[in-house]
This record gives C-alpha cells, structure tokens and sequence, in this order.
C-alpha cells in the first residue's frame, strides 16, 4: 500500500535489477582477480570469520575503486547474500543491514546506519522468541513468519539512520527517505518522506516535471553520457524539450 496515491504520472516499468546489473557490466571495475576473491569470500563466509570478510570486502574497495564501482561486491552480495545492486549504488554493501531479497536499482544512495528489517517476529504465536521459529536459533522454520521483498528505485536517496519496516516493500524511483525516517508503507515516485511513522512532506518534482524526468530515462545511461546528454545541475528543468527527446535521441 502507498503512502498517498500519485495517479498523474505513469512510469516506465522497472527492469529487474539482474538486468540492471548485467547491463551495467560495462560501467563497473573489474579486478583480473574477481572469481579467486569471490572464491575466498565463500569459504571466509563457510568458516564463519567476519573479521576475513571485512578484510575482503576493503582489498576488493581498493581493488575496484569503491562501492559504487565494483562488479565484484556485487556478485558477492547477489551470489552469497541474495541482495542485487545496481551500478553506481552505494552505502548498502553490508549483508546484515540489507538482507536478502533487498534489491536495489541504479544510483541509489544510502546514507549511514541504514536499517532494512524485513521480517516481524510472529506475534501470533504463542512465544515471539526466534528458538521457536527460525531455523537458525535451532528452531522449527515456520512458514507463517513472512519475509518481505523490497525493491529500491533507480536514484533514490535514503537518508542516515532511516529504518525501513516490512510494510514498506517499495521505495520507488527518485524518492527522497528523510534521514531518521521510519518508514513502514510504500514510497511514491519522487516523494520526499520523513519523520516517525514516514508521512510524505512534498515531492521534488510537481507532475510534468516527473514526467519530464521520466522521459529523460537518464538512469539507465552511463554517468558520462547522462552527464553529456542532460543538464545533470539544477538548471535541467530549463531544458526540458531536449529531455522529453528521451536517450534514444
Ligand atoms: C528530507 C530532507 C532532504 C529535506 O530537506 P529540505 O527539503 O531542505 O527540507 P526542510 O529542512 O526545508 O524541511 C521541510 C519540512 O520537512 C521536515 N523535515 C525535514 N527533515 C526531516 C526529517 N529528517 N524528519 C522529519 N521531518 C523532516 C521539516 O521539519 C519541515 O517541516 P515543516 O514544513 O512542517 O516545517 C532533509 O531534511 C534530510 O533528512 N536529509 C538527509 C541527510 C542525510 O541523511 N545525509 C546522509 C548522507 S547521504
């Protein structure tokens, strides 16, 4: 269910992010050794040593130039923790704050301390302890203890400390999370949410404008064809025919 109904302004529909990653092969680093530290991170990851982990994952930073650049963080997150990350995404490559089923399109920036919780402990039964519904505290893995997807928008921005809730299993593209939000429903387009439960304080956009900024599709491009193709700065609203011409343009 959405915060608030936007029914003026229609997207494309979102590609999946397996797309969006294969796609964006071209625009991420590769290390010549990616399959051999794809290989470690698995058995530092069966033997149960964190400590070997964080150290994989800071050689494969160096190796690859950051978060937002590496293709092999991104198998590691998809292969062994079932998150998929677009390009150019940053700030959501920790396995325990974003669990698996979390799948997060292009350019999506992730403030500090960022919760994603996407499961509730089962208030209808009897004990609400895990011993007595997760498989990994021992207990029997109840199939009445849903666990929610969430998809992340192309572009969207999450603000630090913001703690996303099972309710909400969409943040759409272009929407802004208010830094501490609690955000327990779905995100409109280009919304800008905030606040303890998440309630809409505007949107960035009024609805041509969306519309414009949809047409643009600038997200699937590469940063430096976005860049050369659009006004990427404030003044891209004064551009807006050549942005409604689309990428293919
Ligand atoms: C959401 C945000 C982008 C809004 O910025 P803005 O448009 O300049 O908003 P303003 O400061 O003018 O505030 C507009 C309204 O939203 C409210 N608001 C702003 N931030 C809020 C927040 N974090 N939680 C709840 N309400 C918030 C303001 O109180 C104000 O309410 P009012 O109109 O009733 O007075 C900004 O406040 C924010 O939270 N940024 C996140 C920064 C961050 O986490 N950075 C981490 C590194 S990525």
């Amino acid at each position: 269910m959405s915060l608030s109904k936007f029914a003026n302004v229609e997207l494309a529909r979102p590609t999946s992010s397996r797309t969006a990653i294969s796609a964006a092969e071209t625009e991420l680093n590769r290390s010549s050794r990616s399959r051999e530290l794809i290989w470690l991170y698995r058995m530092a990851l069966r033997a149960s040593i964190p400590g070997a982990r964080k150290i994989l994952f800071r050689l494969i930073r160096k190796l690859e130039a950051g978060d937002m650049n590496s293709a092999t963080l991104r198998d590691i997150m998809q292969e062994c923790h079932g998150v998929s990350i677009g390009a150019h995404s940053y700030g959501c490559f920790d396995p325990v704050r974003f669990p698996a089923g979390t799948m997060i399109e292009r350019y999506v920036s992730i403030g500090p301390q960022v919760h994603i919780y996407r499961r509730n402990h089962p208030m209808q039964h009897l004990s609400l302890h895990p011993y007595f519904y997760n498989s990994n505290c021992g207990g029997q893995n109840t199939q009445d203890v849903p666990t929610a997807p969430l998809r992340i928008g192309a572009d969207a921005w999450i603000g630090g400390h913001a703690v996303i809730l099972p309710g909400c299993e969409e943040i759409s593209r272009g929407a802004v999370i208010a830094a501490g939000a609690v955000v327990t429903k779905d995100v409109p387009p280009y919304a800008v949410v905030g606040g303890n439960p998440a309630k809409i304080i505007r949107y960035r956009f009024d609805s041509a404008t969306i519309k414009a900024a949809e047409a643009s599709q600038w997200w699937r491009l590469h940063p430096e064809t976005a860049t050369q193709r659009f006004d990427m700065t404030s003044n891209w609203q004064s551009a807006i025919s050549k942005i409604a011409q689309g990428p293919g343009s």
